[in-house]
């Protein structure tokens, strides 16, 4: 994970995305690695349901849905993902509205805490495979700003 201020490109600590509410870890791509961690998080913070979500260069209507997620908006729910494979970048809102551009990938655990401003856009590689835990697929619905 590669964080950055995008108004001046200095570097973004681990410990800061923390203090902005942005959970950020690492872990091991095996399920019996990163399984523990994603059933403490649904124990802690009511997560209910776990799927995958895949996104490729050949997956039907690509442009369509990744322009859902590349304007600023935000969840009535976290947006939990740790990623498989694959690459993306979120922009986050700090506390204070900067924009921090987090590049996410394969091992990189993040989650955009609820009413929080972002925009998500995958990479030129076009590519990102993702565990999601969430509440109800209705606390999905982006409202923009
Ligand atoms: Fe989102």
């Amino acid at each position: 994970m590669e964080a950055t201020w995008r108004d001046d490109g200095t570097p973004i600590s681990s410990e800061r995305l923390t203090d902005e509410g942005v959970l950020n870890e690492q872990l091991a791509l095996e399920p019996s690695a990163y399984q523990p961690k994603m059933d403490e998080l649904k124990d802690e913070r009511g997560y209910i349901e776990q799927d995958q979500v895949e996104l490729r260069p050949d997956t039907p209507n690509l442009d369509a849905i990744c322009a859902k997620f590349d304007d600023e908006h935000l969840h009535d729910e976290d947006e939990v993902r740790f990623v498989l494979e694959g690459e993306g970048i979120f922009d986050i809102r700090s506390k204070d509205d900067k924009w921090m551009r987090v590049k996410v990938e394969a091992g990189d655990l993040i989650v955009v805490p609820k009413e929080r401003y972002h925009r998500f856009e995958l990479t030129d590689a076009k590519t990102i495979r993702c565990v999601r835990l969430f509440q109800d697929t209705s606390g999905w619905v982006p409202k923009y700003r």
